[in-house]
């Protein structure tokens, strides 16, 4: 058995966790969140997105986070088209998420445009990113599988990360966006992932945890080479426009998982339900964590 030593988590709670959430969260609130998962020492973050207030309200108050969270470290803002990214130059920031899915009915519903027109809008808005200096993160979501059309066959996948590579961007988020992913296609997708060209593009691994697959998929992951995988503090997460996501895999189920394993992430498992504990009384809905539940529960008892 092969394994990487090391992983990278992404630490996605800020946005995809809160975006879905239909109780306004004080923006005090998420910048003492995204602060407590600093101190957990998560060195990669989705911190908000550029998105249209009307759509995705909770997203609001984008510029007003990414002021009070923006460090050394790589601090992620999503932004699906040219307005997304026009308030990314303005807002200081240096790392970008784009996104696209490769099903096309989930793309008109999640961004209003086909897969076709998302990609061509995003092509020189990429290219300047990247003469800019910018990192580019390019989610592909409905990688596996789509609520609305079914089963994504593979090749259309590769093809969009293809399209993404050619263009410059320096990972590729490849996503589960529904949880409906199972370990073996799992495998055979990131494995062949691995013949994308340039070869140090990163590849990243994004599970929604709906069907309780995640953990065993991120498993199938790591036997097909890839280091790298996006989860939320506490479980939180799921997108708007795809019916029946919940949330993403929980950072601290990874993290136990990966630890117990011997493969260092340099996060503070402890400390990353600390900084669960600043969101989860705002949340309407139980956490999807395994260790966030047990930890409460001993610590009860022990009271
Ligand atoms: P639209 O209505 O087609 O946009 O929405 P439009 O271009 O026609 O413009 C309409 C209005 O929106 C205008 O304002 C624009 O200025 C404004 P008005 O003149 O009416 O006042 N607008 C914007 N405002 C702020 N920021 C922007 C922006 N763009 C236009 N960037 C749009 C198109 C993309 C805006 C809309 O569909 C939208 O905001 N969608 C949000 C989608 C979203 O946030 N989804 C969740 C994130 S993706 C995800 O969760 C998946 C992922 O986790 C991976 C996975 O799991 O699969 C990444
Ligand atoms: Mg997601």
């Amino acid at each position: 058995m092969s394994l990487p030593d090391k992983v990278t988590i992404i630490e996605v709670g800020p946005r995809d966790g809160l975006q879905n959430e239909k109780n306004t969260i004080p923006t005090e609130t998420k910048i003492q969140f995204i602060k407590a998962l600093k101190q957990a020492n998560i060195q990669e973050m989705e911190l908000t997105s550029f998105v249209s207030p009307k759509w995705v309200p909770q997203m609001k108050d984008a510029d007003d986070v990414i002021e009070q969270c923006l460090d050394n470290t790589r601090n992620f803002v999503l932004a699906p088209n040219q307005k997304g990214v026009e308030r990314f130059y303005q807002s200081g920031a240096n790392d970008i998420a784009v996104f696209v899915g490769v099903s096309n009915t989930f793309n008109k519903k999640n961004i209003n445009k086909s897969t076709d027109e998302s990609l061509e809008e995003l092509k020189p808005l990429i290219a300047d990113l990247k003469q800019n200096g910018k990192f580019v993160r390019a989610c592909v979501s409905t990688a596996f599988y789509c609520p609305y059309e079914g089963k994504v066959p593979a090749e259309k996948t590769i093809k969009l990360c293809e399209a993404f590579a050619h263009c410059g961007v320096n990972e590729l988020s490849v996503a589960d966006t529904v949880g409906m992913a199972t370990p073996k296609e799992v495998y055979q997708l990131f494995n062949s992932l691995k013949s994308i060209q340039p070869k140090n593009i990163l590849i990243t691994g994004h599970f929604h945890n709906t069907r309780g697959t995640a953990l065993a998929n991120i498993y199938a992951s790591l036997e097909a080479g890839v280091d790298r995988f996006d989860s939320s503090a506490g479980g939180l997460g799921g997108c708007p426009f795809a019916p029946g996501a919940t949330g993403n895999v929980a950072t601290e189920d990874v993290l136990y998982m990966l630890h117990g394993m011997g493969i260092d992430t340099g996060v503070d498992i402890e400390k990353v339900i600390h900084a669960v504990d600043v969101v989860a009384p705002f949340m309407t809905r139980t956490l999807d964590s395994k260790l966030y539940h047990l930890q409460k529960a001993t610590a009860s008892t022990e009271a």
